[in-house]
């Protein structure tokens, strides 16, 4: 079964076309790197709006049937940074565990990684991610977190993705 992924940058920037989007090809080359059984991408580039970037999160699961969505952008401390609020208010549990861990490998890193508020949360049968806007930040953060993503996708009746055996599929259940 073909499981489908949302991949939405949020930035006002990019979104104007001030600058090119660089987050959503970063996500996408990561994930294909990483997930051997079949996967399709469904991209969105937004602007930094709560209402639309919770608008967004409910149509790619609701109406697309993405069972993972990861977003990047809009989790820092600036006014305009609200993806963290957007992905709360459209979740039934938040899973706080992610942000930790990606914060924890990426305090290693650079020093403003404090600064970003990324997370993940579940709506109905998806998982959402919400990663920080720098393009090398997606790597480095979804790296913390994807050994852990197939085992959540099945607890939450989603259709599983398979990892490369380097990363290996943790299943303790
Ligand atoms: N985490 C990693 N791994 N790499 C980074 O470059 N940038 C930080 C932080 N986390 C960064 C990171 C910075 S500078 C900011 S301001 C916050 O993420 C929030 O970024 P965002 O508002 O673009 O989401």
């Amino acid at each position: 079964m073909t499981t489908r992924i949302g991949v939405v940058s949020v930035s006002d920037r990019a979104s104007s076309g001030v600058y090119e989007d660089k987050g959503a090809p970063a996500i996408r080359q990561f994930l294909t790197g990483c997930i051997t059984s079949p996967i399709e991408f469904v991209d969105c580039l937004i602007p930094d709006e709560l209402d639309t970037i919770s608008a967004t999160l409910i149509d790619l699961i609701d109406v697309q049937h993405c069972s993972l969505v990861v977003t990047t952008g809009g989790t820092g401390p600036s006014p305009r940074d609200v993806t963290p609020e957007a992905t709360e208010a459209v979740c039934s549990k938040m899973l706080p565990g992610f942000g930790e861990a990606m914060r924890a490998v990426s305090i290693g890193l650079i020093p403003t990684a404090i600064l970003s508020r990324q997370t993940a949360g579940i709506r109905g049968s998806a998982l959402i991610i919400t990663l920080p806007g720098k393009p090398t930040a997606i790597a480095e953060c979804l790296g913390a977190v994807i050994a852990a993503v197939p085992d959540c996708l099945s607890v939450i009746g989603a259709p599983s993705i398979d990892l490369i055996p380097a990363i290996g599929t943790y299943r303790p259940h």
